[in-house]
């Protein structure tokens, strides 16, 4: 394909592969297949060099457009390829933009090199408002039309209090109080907040899943087994959503996923009733093709993705293997149209490659997160955990 990428950045080769993809593909949406397109990453020093020498201005900029606007339309007198220009965009600038939007960067720099792109075609916004209005529609069709398979925004981190519930209950006194923990969670920046109420009521309690219903700011996500008291309660207190679990009394955390396929009618009323108060439901299923198949057909609109085996894995081998298979099955079900979460076992060490993982929205993290707490406050192992997430979905 006719797209040279220069990475004159810090960053290394890591981004280089997949701007040269997405530059390919503009090119392929606007016909533009026969001409040479340069981009050229680089740092904030050298934009803002450029941005002095060619436009006046003292500072930094995310993108700069150099067209070579006499070589477009040469094509029929003979000649096979011709130089658009060179669209340099500064990674320093467009990742500190991605992070202050909540964008994944890729995400970011397709934007920037749709807007660069199209003032290499005459495009101009500020020329006036009816131009500015004729190129962000261009903007929108081309990326729409990019159709990436990677989400806008960053991967949010929602936390799962319930260990701290477990605590209490192991003294049978007041203390210390999940509903409190979510708030110092949520002020540390976690996106969600989430509780499994169990048949046995063994740490999380009614009361508990009521005062967070009155309290989250950010969203309730409740994990409930179908049975029909807890679907009951999940109907009247009305979480953000749930996330239906396989539930066995005996088991110590939840022990692999739904098998949806085998209980497709019974979870298909257990959706049909929660989304008829609009409540939306998740399946926590295994990293399975046909389970994924299941949810799309009994109505889900999430799957959490198990991601237990990938965190118990012996070896690099196998976890390697693990991570294959939650990634294909991620992109499967984004590609049917299903929302995507993930979680289980995840940790300071294996959570950065799942986080980076461009189809999984959001991660539910519990038992790593309240553990480090012990050592280093909530709210510091809130900020560590996060960090993870938002720097590993950066490139
Ligand atoms: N997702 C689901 C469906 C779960 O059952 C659990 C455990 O309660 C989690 C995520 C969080 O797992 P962990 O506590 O291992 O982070």
């Amino acid at each position: 394909m006719p797209v040279t990428v220069i990475d004159r950045s810090l960053h290394g080769s890591l981004l280089t592969d997949t701007v040269k993809d997405i530059a390919s593909t503009l090119l392929t949406k606007c016909d533009l297949t026969d001409y040479n397109l340069t981009i050229v990453l680089t740092d904030d020093i050298e934009i803002k060099s450029l941005n002095r020498r060619y436009r006046s201005q003292h500072k930094p900029t995310n993108v700069l457009s150099f067209p070579l606007s006499e070589n477009i339309g040469l094509l029929d007198e003979g000649l096979s390829f011709k130089e658009l220009g060179d669209i340099v965009i500064s990674l320093d600038t467009a990742r500190k933009e991605a992070f202050f939007n909540n964008q994944t960067v890729i995400y970011k720099l397709s934007l920037l090199m749709t807007h660069g792109l199209l003032h290499i075609l005459g495009y101009d916004h500020e020329a006036s408002d009816s131009e500015a209005e004729r190129m962000s529609k261009e903007e929108t069709r081309l990326l729409h039309e990019l159709n990436l398979c990677r989400r806008q925004k960053m991967t949010s981190l929602a936390i799962n209090v319930d260990h701290i519930a477990t605590i209490r209950q192991a003294r049978g006194i007041a203390e210390p109080d999940p509903v409190a923990a979510a708030a110092i969670c949520e002020l540390a920046g976690a996106e969600g907040i989430v509780v499994h109420l169990r048949e046995d009521r063994r740490h999380i309690q009614d009361r508990d899943v009521r005062l967070l219903k009155e309290t989250v700011k950010t969203r309730l996500n409740l994990e409930m087994g179908a049975a029909e008291e807890i679907v009951l309660f999940a109907l009247e207190i009305k979480p953000d959503m749930v996330t239906l679990v396989p539930e066995k009394r005996e088991e110590l955390t939840t022990e692999g996923g739904l098998d949806v396929i085998s209980q497709k009618s019974k979870l298909a009323k257990t959706i049909e009733r929660m989304e008829h108060v609009n409540i939306p439901v998740s399946l926590f299923i295994d990293p399975d093709i046909d389970q994924v198949k299941a949810s799309l057909d009994i109505g889900a609109t999430y799957v959490e993705i198990h991601t237990g085996c990938y965190a118990d894995a012996t070896n690099e081998d196998q976890q390697h293997n693990e991570f294959k298979l939650i990634q294909s099955t991620a992109a499967e079900a984004h590609q049917v149209g299903l929302r995507v979460n993930a979680g289980h076992g995840l940790n300071y060490l294996n959570t950065g490659p799942i986080a980076a993982i461009g189809t999984i929205e959001e991660l539910s993290i519990g038992h790593a997160i309240i553990s480090r707490a012990v050592f280093s406050g909530l709210e510091q192992a809130v900020l560590d955990m996060r960090s993870i997430v938002k720097n590993s979905v950066l490139l």
